[in-house]
């Protein structure tokens, strides 16, 4: 099978392709409101809902199409069980913040199934338990730990010998009361209540600085004078000195979805183990669609990136009789040091400046916390939840992994810059490659039409150097995760700026790449 051809055609989120693009306006002037949110995911859209139903003014403004970033190539999971969390938030944190965590992420289901049901909305929800599940024994312990703390937090936790899925396991973790939904189908619809409320949304509308004074000024420069700024970019667009880069790592992930043969068991399912498989369905045309996740790594530090999509392919072969391949894509996460999101003002020093990022694998619970959690800090300045996600915080875990953070930024950063590169290549369309002059590395594309785009490898975000990632044809970078398209636009931050692009180098390049 040639992996690349088959899935050309097909590397589309589901729920992007199943559902219509949004026509918000562009910002064409100037504007007050109370609160900007910058970002159309799930963090901002919950945000703008919860806060416009409260009389709050809100502008979402939004640099592409909403809901067309993360939120739009999630597996769309709403759940409490996020793998292994609950014993190491005691042991860490002690039993009063892991219960805020608890508590937050099944309110968070919640207040979704409730939003659902009062607005009537169509979104493919369903109940189903989660389980974490292993296939070898060195897991069960941690899972039977796993089961300890959440019960006592308050989670219906069980552990089970079995599951439904055709594997043979040696135990698992069941969360009952967890869901899986549509996330666009209802997000489009919590958008559309934002207008309804007063509340405006701005797509095509980048937003590249917030001033001191919560004025945060677009690309068009046109201002937006706000009481409160949340960003929620995924990745924070603006750090002002909290350090982000030193506190989160991004990585990337991989989804099949495919039909089989014979029916797939209700609930939703992830492995305890390495690598990383996640699967549920969704209902598809007269059926149903799996969605096979995992294959999990460093952003831009991944070996050929195809190959991830084939591992999930043979493990999906393993394990069902898989009929078609219907779509595939990736996602890039953001984590943090310790496992919690950061929610919350950017700073201690910051307190009309909020925001949410760093939820691993569990933006649909943990995106929903941060819109409840965000316009609980705006509307009555506290929240239940605000100390457990607190990004100020500073713990041990998270020196530690400043530190080896910034060994690897270091490593990368070398030997970006002391690679031996060839002077000349050979590229077929469709593929990239770095080639060196005498002071600079040199990425070159080749589109489809044998067109070249040339960029300068060097990320704008702090320096590292950008490597070509295959499947998704961009330029990702080892240290932060910043990714470029082909033409060197911002794909994921932290990086604001594109890259350069050459000047009067462009014939000498050209010269040096042949077909
Ligand atoms: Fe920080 Fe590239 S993302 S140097």
């Amino acid at each position: 099978m040639n992996l690349n051809s088959e899935f050309q055609d097909k590397t589309n989120a589901y729920w992007i392709v199943s559902t219509e693009k949004t026509s918000y306006p562009q910002l064409k002037s100037d504007i007050k409101v109370d609160v900007a949110i910058i970002g159309g995911g799930i963090v901002g859209i919950t945000t703008a809902y919860l806060l416009s139903q409260q009389g709050v003014k809100v502008a979402i403004l939004e640099a592409d199409y909403i809901l067309q970033g993360t939120t739009g190539h999630t597996t769309a999971k709403i759940t409490s069980q996020h793998s292994f969390i609950y014993a190491k938030l005691k042991k860490d944190h002690g039993e009063e913040l892991a219960k805020q965590y608890a508590d937050a992420n099944e309110s968070a289901i919640h207040m979704i199934a409730k939003t659902i049901e009062d607005n009537k909305i169509e979104c493919d929800f369903r109940w189903r338990h989660a389980y974490l599940y292993t296939t070898l024994d060195k897991y069960v312990k941690q899972i039977e730990d796993e089961v300890r703390a959440a019960k006592s937090l308050g989670i219906k936790a069980e552990f089970v010998e079995e599951i439904n899925l055709p594997l043979t396991i040696k135990g698992a973790m069941k969360f009952e009361g967890q869901a899986q939904f549509h996330p666009l189908k209802y997000l489009k619809t919590l958008a559309e209540k934002v207008v309804a409320n007063g509340g405006q949304i701005y797509e095509q509308t980048e937003v590249i600085q917030i001033d001191e004074n919560e004025v945060v000024i677009t690309r068009n420069k046109h201002k937006v004078k706000a009481d409160k700024v949340v960003i929620a970019t995924h990745y924070p667009a603006f750090d002002g000195g909290g350090f982000f880069f030193s506190r989160i790592t991004q990585d990337r992930s991989y989804v099949l979805g495919l039909t089989i043969d014979g029916e797939f068991p209700d609930g939703s399912y992830i492995n305890a183990e390495s690598p990383s498989r996640s699967l549920r369905s969704q209902p598809y045309k007269d059926g149903e669609l799996i969605l096979v996740g995992g294959d999990r790594h460093k952003t831009g530090q991944g070996q050929d990136t195809n190959i991830h999509y084939k591992n999930l392919l043979d493990f999906a072969n393993e394990t069902f009789k898989v009929q078609d391949v219907i779509c595939r894509w990736s996602t890039q996460d953001c984590l943090t040091a310790d496992g919690v999101p950061y929610i919350g003002n950017l700073t201690a020093r910051s307190p009309n400046l909020y925001v949410a990022t760093g939820f691993g694998k569990w933006g649909m619970s943990n995106g929903t916390v941060s819109g409840m959690l965000l316009s609980d800090l705006i509307v009555k300045g506290e929240s239940p939840w605000a100390e457990i996600y607190k990004p100020s915080r500073f713990t041990s875990a998270s020196l530690k992994s400043f530190v080896v953070q910034n060994i690897d930024v270091a490593k990368n950063f070398v030997k970006g810059k002391i690679e031996s590169l060839p002077e000349e290549v050979d590229i077929n369309p469709g593929e990239a490659a770095i080639i060196k002059t005498n002071d600079q590395r040199i990425g070159v594309y080749k589109d489809e039409e044998n067109r070249l785009s040339m960029i300068d490898t060097t990320c704008t975000h702090l320096g590292c150097e950008l490597g070509w990632n295959t499947a998704e044809k961009s330029w990702d970078c080892p240290c932060h995760g910043s990714r470029f398209n082909s033409a060197g636009e911002v794909l994921h931050g932290p990086a604001i700026e594109p890259l350069h692009h050459l000047g009067a180098d462009k014939n000498w390049v050209e010269a040096r790449v042949f077909k």
